[in-house]
């Protein structure tokens, strides 16, 4: 199990997640459509991905924390044997994520709670990754302050984002024009940030990105990266 910071609030589990929400307006209905909604999309976006995650995500090991795991799609891309701590605010997410977790010979520790503050101690986890989350957060600067936070020296934040499209685009004008819908029936996300922005403020020693495409509306261009405390 992780391990409290002392000062720090601690949930070992999902049950009291929902009131831990500050400042995502989605009401429990919504958040409970999202998780089997999402779960049906990844079907979709999965195999898009996959070689990609593969890639990313090779060589962990260690006390790895994953931030919006959603409904576990990336354990099928994890290491057997790692010590895998997820950060997920919405319980409905819980379901398929011991699913998932148990059918690809992991154990999930999940906290409720924003990413806003992980309830770990400072440099307590070998590696943080995240894949569609930055789009979500509330506040990203202060999650990936979090992020360095519980890195150890030298570990590293492996992360794929959809992205906003070149400006003056086609496609960047369609992302502008459908990001209220979107946010509603996403669940708080936000189809055109920039997180390449964010992660180049947030005091990392080293990042790499790169940028690449795939063929779905809306959340087309993605970056795919590390970044090393
Ligand atoms: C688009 S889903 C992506 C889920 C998963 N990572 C994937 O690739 O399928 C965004 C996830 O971020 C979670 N999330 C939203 N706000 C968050 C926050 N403040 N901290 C951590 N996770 C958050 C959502 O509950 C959801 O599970």
């Amino acid at each position: 199990m992780p391990t409290a910071g002392s000062q720090r609030p601690y949930h070992a589990g999902m049950d009291a997640a929902l009131s831990q929400r500050p400042g995502r307006p989605e009401p429990e209905w919504l958040q409970r459509c999202f998780a089997w909604s999402l779960d049906q999309a990844m079907k979709f976006y999965e195999p898009a991905v996959a070689e990609r995650k593969r890639r990313l995500f090779s060589g962990l090991k260690g006390r790895i924390l994953e931030i919006g795991p959603g409904t576990g799609v990336n354990f099928r891309h994890l290491p057997l044997g790692i010590e895998w701590i997820g950060v997920e605010p919405n319980p409905h997410m819980r379901p398929f994520l011991d699913r998932k977790a148990a059918e690809h010979g992991h154990k999930a520790t999940v906290l409720g709670g924003g990413a806003e503050d992980i309830p770990l101690e400072d440099s307590s986890v070998d590696s943080v990754v995240g894949t569609l989350v930055l789009c979500s957060v509330p506040d990203v600067g202060r999650v990936l302050q979090e992020v360095r936070r519980v890195l150890k020296p030298g570990g590293e934040f492996r992360f794929i984002e959809h992205v906003r499209a070149p400006e003056g685009s086609l496609h960047a004008a369609w992302q502008r024009a459908v990001k209220p819908l979107w946010k509603v029936v996403a669940c708080g996300c936000h189809c055109d940030r920039t997180p390449w922005e964010d992660l180049q403020r947030a005091g990392f020693a080293h990042l790499e990105f790169e940028r690449f495409s795939l063929p779905f509306p809306v959340v087309r261009p993605h970056i795919s990266g590390r970044a090393c405390r």
